[in-house]
């Protein structure tokens, strides 16, 4: 099939490349030229796993191609895509300005017939307006919007895209089921569910997942804070819930809770939705609440540890929101590099790939490409990222280096009894603290 994309960011490039390689054709369209050239070169503009491998195979075998010439996505497309990025408002509402633009410009270019499917994470009623707008615009052109909402994750995007957990079609009529049953066949005839619904359904239905997997962290996050008051083991604790297989592990993790451009702006957005439509989805707000409380708890942890900041030394292992990831938007780490440096701290930061974006975004955030050194000198070292190279790092080494023996586990990913045999001063998220035997005092 004929497939055109709008918006090569992380969702519209990895979508293109998916496509390319079930078979169909795939003109991918930015207006930012200077992307396009680079893709065009082979090279892609952001980190993600096996991305680059997908998107040469694709172009040489002259399946995937890039424009910067939007007409082009739209010439004979069967299936149009909107993977334009959706900010959030100063008020958290979702920002649909580029998402209404690329409706008004397809509207002139689509041929009969097209299946204009958005891919953004959007608020139900959206394509409802996209339809209105593309009619006001080109009020002759026979047109369907459906709502096919995507669940990848970065850092593991190629894999979340070919091999799904489940795809999800949002339609009003039946054309547009059959032409996304069509488009998706090679995923579904491997026994991927292709689930159907009305287009709002499948618009909340995005929104609903990522609210909830924020939820999971959150309730996580507010039995670590128990466990310690209890003297409870919050990571045991997501081991018995987690073997429940009405539960799940995944998403139980405790630490500084959950940061990145989704997770954060989706939840936001979703209790904004609610309000607008006089429900007080409380439950929510509190999920948003903990997870700012989390990065709080954990500021606390180093306050209480090392006393005044200012004149101290802080080291951050860990910028990026994630592991696997270069992305430092909404990143934990970083809102404490901003908090300890306000308060007077010099505060230097490792990550695996995250370093210079960080630097960009933090002023006097000093970095280090080397985990030893960046801990040199420091009264203490917060993890703040699951990278799992961190497991295996020397902590005698560390210690060594270190001016106190502190490090706050902000990801609880150290090993709680390999820490303490190393001397420290070993300070982890819901679980208890533990006093290794090196002199506090050098
Ligand atoms: C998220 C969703 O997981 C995807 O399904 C969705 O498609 C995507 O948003 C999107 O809407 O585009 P992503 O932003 O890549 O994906 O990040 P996640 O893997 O969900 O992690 C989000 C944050 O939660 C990270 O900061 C992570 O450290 C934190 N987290 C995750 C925890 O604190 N605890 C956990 O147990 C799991």
């Amino acid at each position: 099939m004929n497939v055109g994309v709008i918006g090569v960011g992380h969702v519209g490039l990895v979508t293109a490349g998916a496509l390319a390689e079930l078979g169909h054709r795939v003109m991918a369209v930015d207006l930012n030229r200077d992307k396009i050239e680079l893709l065009r070169s082979g090279k892609i503009p952001f980190y993600e796993p096996d991305l680059d491998d997908l998107i040469a195979v694709q172009a040489r075998t002259d399946r995937l191609f890039f424009d910067s010439d939007p007409r082009k996505a739209a010439q004979d497309a069967e299936v149009l895509f909107i993977c334009v990025g959706r900010p959030t408002t100063a008020t958290g509402d979702a920002s649909l300005t580029a998402v209404e633009a690329v409706g008004r410009d397809v509207a002139h270019r689509a041929g009969a017939g097209v299946v204009i499917a958005e891919k953004s994470t959007v608020p139900p009623g959206t394509a409802d307006r996209l339809r209105l707008t593309i009619a006001r615009e080109e009020p002759g052109l026979a047109f369907t919007v459906v709502a096919n909402p995507e669940f990848l994750r970065e850092g593991n995007a190629v894999r979340d895209t070919l091999r799904p957990d489940r795809i999800v079609v949002g339609s009003d009529d039946a054309r547009g089921f059959e032409v996304m049953r069509r488009l998706y066949k090679p995923l579904v005839d491997l026994g991927i569910p292709l689930i159907e619904t009305d287009v709002r359904t499948a618009e909340l239905s995005k929104l609903a997942s990522n609210a909830f997997l924020a939820a999971k962290i959150s309730f996580a996050n507010s039995l670590a804070r128990l466990a310690e008051l209890t003297g409870a083991d919050v990571v045991k604790i997501a081991e018995v819930m987690g073997a429940d297989t009405r539960i799940g592990t995944s998403f139980l993790n405790a630490g500084l809770g959950f940061g990145g451009y989704c997770l954060p702006k989706d939840t936001q957005t979703l209790e904004r939705i609610a309000q607008r439509a006089g429900y007080d989805f409380q439950l929510l707000r509190s999920v948003i609440l903990v997870n700012e409380e989390a990065i709080t708890a954990v500021a606390s942890k180093v306050e209480e540890a090392i006393w005044n900041l200012e004149g101290k030394r802080i080291s951050l292992l860990g910028l990026a929101f994630k592991a696997g990831t270069e992305d430092v938007r909404g990143a934990p780490a970083l809102v404490l590099a901003r908090r300890f440096i306000e308060e007077g701290a010099s505060v230097i930061g490792h990550d695996p790939m995250a370093a210079a974006a960080s630097r960009s975004m933090v002023p006097h955030l000093e970095t280090s490409d080397d985990p030893y050194e960046a801990v040199t000198g420091a009264h203490c070292v917060v993890v703040c990222t699951d990278w799992p190279e961190y497991r295996r790092l020397d902590l005698d080494r560390l210690r060594e280096r270190m001016a106190y023996p502190i490090v706050v586990d902000g990801r609880n990913v150290l090993d709680p009894d390999r820490a303490e045999r190393a001397g420290l001063t070993y300070l982890p998220i819901g679980r208890p603290a533990r006093h290794g035997e090196a002199n506090q005092g050098d």
